[in-house]
């Protein structure tokens, strides 16, 4: 008797604590099927997979506080899972969908996340986190959108346009994961697709014929809220739109100091939410185009995604040479000022995580501090350091016993001479610091300690190193 009693208090325990965070906020639910399908999206017929049928897959609306439930139903021949990248998780941060703390779906199987969207906003997308198939697909945007009574910190778009941009090539995920186990590198990728579609053909000799591009259509005076999002394997790539400036207004769940730019460098794992007038006078259609950075163009040509922005009353199709992208080559320094140039606008409404009191991170005293070295990686010891090492890598694995609710200082050194992405699954940080060379203790000074922008992936430039501070 006695110990039923105390079962039932439990249950009502339990209860009580589900209402608490369920049942006060609406359910958005959905189903996700995972499946290969085969096309061509740049000439060459592959299977890729596909959600509910669909290369890229269907795109995810909630509402600030929504609890979503997913149901994700495996027709793949392999495990899958599939992650929520920038979503934060807390409460249920087990279920973000990579190997350690979910367990894999097989085959057949179907699985049901429930998590909620508690305090968030912005633009976030999924992707299959196992086995290396986002290479052969499986994505789609994940929006989360103000709750009505808040006002949005510019003017009501007047549409919402998803543009998921990436590397890709023609060898599929078991390919490529058999390459990379061999230890081979994956080379140059064999093209960059906009929307799951080939290059418009800008050029006869670069692009054959045939290929299926993808085609923006919008009216002319308008200003549309476009969401861009790097689901690709591992290239950086310069977005920019023909004639139109990006006003950036947001970028993973965060609203930006609104600022103009011509092209903005997106890396792998990283969205942004750019306003979009279109105020120009359509002699023709433009071009939208995502090229790769930080390699030799002149052999890198062919890795570039080109789609067509079409306004209502256009007079005639794109024609001539894509716009020019960033000419940075003896000028290390553009790239790290652009991405220092983002920033919070801290007086924004609209949702924002505010754990231990973050809106103030930049007075807040650091618990831990923490360096990684690219490829220097500390199996379940608890000896991370707490300074660049010096000294030749270290293949390693390490468990950081971090203090509870206190605030974790990471340094991230790249020796590589390629950029390295950053990315820190159902969680965001901010990013105080970047610059190229060596960290020193003296970079502490240079922080932005204000306004820096929180997010969930990072590029560490090849030869820098990259500062932050995040939340446990
Ligand atoms: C992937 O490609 C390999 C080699 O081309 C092929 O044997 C395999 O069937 C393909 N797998 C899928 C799922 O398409
Ligand atoms: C999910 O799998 C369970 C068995 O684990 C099955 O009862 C259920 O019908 C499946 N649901 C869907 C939507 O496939
Ligand atoms: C910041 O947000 C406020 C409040 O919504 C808005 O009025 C202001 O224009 C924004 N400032 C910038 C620089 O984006
Ligand atoms: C998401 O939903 C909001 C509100 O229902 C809507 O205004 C917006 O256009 C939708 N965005 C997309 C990309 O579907
Ligand atoms: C197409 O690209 C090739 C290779 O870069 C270049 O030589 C040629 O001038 C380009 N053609 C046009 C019409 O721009
Ligand atoms: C951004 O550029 C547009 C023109 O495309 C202009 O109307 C707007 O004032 C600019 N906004 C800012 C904040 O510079
Ligand atoms: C349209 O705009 C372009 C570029 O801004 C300009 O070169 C062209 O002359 C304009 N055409 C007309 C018909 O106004
Ligand atoms: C880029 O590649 C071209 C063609 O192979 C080569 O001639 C050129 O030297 C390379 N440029 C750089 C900066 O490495
Ligand atoms: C941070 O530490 C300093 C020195 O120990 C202390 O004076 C200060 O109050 C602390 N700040 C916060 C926000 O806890
Ligand atoms: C990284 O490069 C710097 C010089 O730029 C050197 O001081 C440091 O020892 C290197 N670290 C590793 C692990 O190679
Ligand atoms: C983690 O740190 C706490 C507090 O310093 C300590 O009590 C605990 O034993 C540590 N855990 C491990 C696994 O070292």
């Amino acid at each position: 008797m006695a110990l039923l009693g105390s079962y039932s208090l439990y249950l009502i325990h339990i209860a009580l604590l589900f209402r608490l965070c369920f049942a006060a906020d609406p359910f958005a639910n959905y189903e996700l099927e995972l499946s290969y399908i085969t096309v061509s999206p740049l000439g060459v017929p592959q299977q890729v997979i596909a959600v509910n049928g669909k290369f890229p897959g269907p795109t995810l609306n909630v509402t600030t506080n929504y609890n979503v439930v997913v149901n994700v139903k495996n027709k793949l021949d392999e495990n899958a899972l599939i992650t929520w990248s920038g979503v934060q998780m807390r409460r249920s941060s087990w279920q973000d969908g990579v190997l350690g703390t979910n367990c894999p779906i097989p085959p057949n199987w179907n699985w049901t996340y429930q998590f909620q969207v508690k305090d968030q906003i912005g633009s976030f997308f999924y992707f299959p986190s196992l086995n290396f198939q986002r290479a052969s697909g499986g994505f789609g945007s994940f929006i989360i959108t103000n709750r009505d009574i808040i006002p949005l910190p510019f003017s009501t778009p007047d549409g919402d346009i998803v543009i998921m941009i990436g590397d890709w090539y023609t060898r599929n995920h078991t390919a490529l994961r058999t390459a990379l186990d061999a230890g081979k590198d994956l080379g140059m990728p064999d093209g960059v697709l906009i929307n799951g579609k080939g290059p418009f053909r800008y050029n006869n000799t670069l692009v054959p014929d045939g290929i299926d591009y993808e085609t923006i259509n919008v009216d002319p005076g308008k200003t549309y809220r476009i969401r861009v999002h790097n689901v690709g394997v591992s290239t950086c790539l310069n977005f920019r739109i023909q004639n139109h400036n990006l006003l950036l207004a947001e970028t993973e769940g965060y609203y930006t100091s609104q600022q103009n730019y011509t092209s903005v460098d997106i890396h792998v794992g990283q969205s942004y939410s750019f306003l979009v007038t279109m105020d120009q006078n359509a002699s023709s259609d433009y071009y939208i185009v995502a090229s790769s950075r930080f390699v030799n163009q002149s052999l890198w040509q062919r890795v570039t995604g080109v789609a067509i922005l079409h306004y209502s009353n256009s007079k005639g199709k794109a024609a001539g040479p894509l716009p020019d992208p960033p000419n940075d080559v003896y000028d290390t320094s553009y790239a790290v000022n652009q991405a220092m140039s983002i920033r919070q606008n801290v007086t924004a409404s609209g949702a924002r995580p505010n754990p231990q009191g973050s809106y103030h991170y930049g007075s807040i005293n650091v618990t831990d501090v923490l360096a990684d070295q690219f490829q220097v990686k500390g199996a379940y010891k608890l000896d991370f350091p707490n300074n660049p090492l010096t000294g030749p890598p270290r293949m390693d694995r390490s468990i950081i016993n971090g203090t509870y609710k206190g605030f974790i200082e990471v340094i991230l050194q790249n020796n590589d001479t390629v950029v390295q992405s950053f990315h820190m699954d159902g969680y965001s940080f901010f990013v105080v610091g970047m610059a190229y060379g060596d960290w020193t203790e003296n970079n502490r000074g240079s922080y932005n300690r204000w306004d820096a922008i929180s997010r969930s992936t990072t590029q560490v430039c090849s030869q820098g190193t990259v500062s932050r501070i995040f939340i446990v």
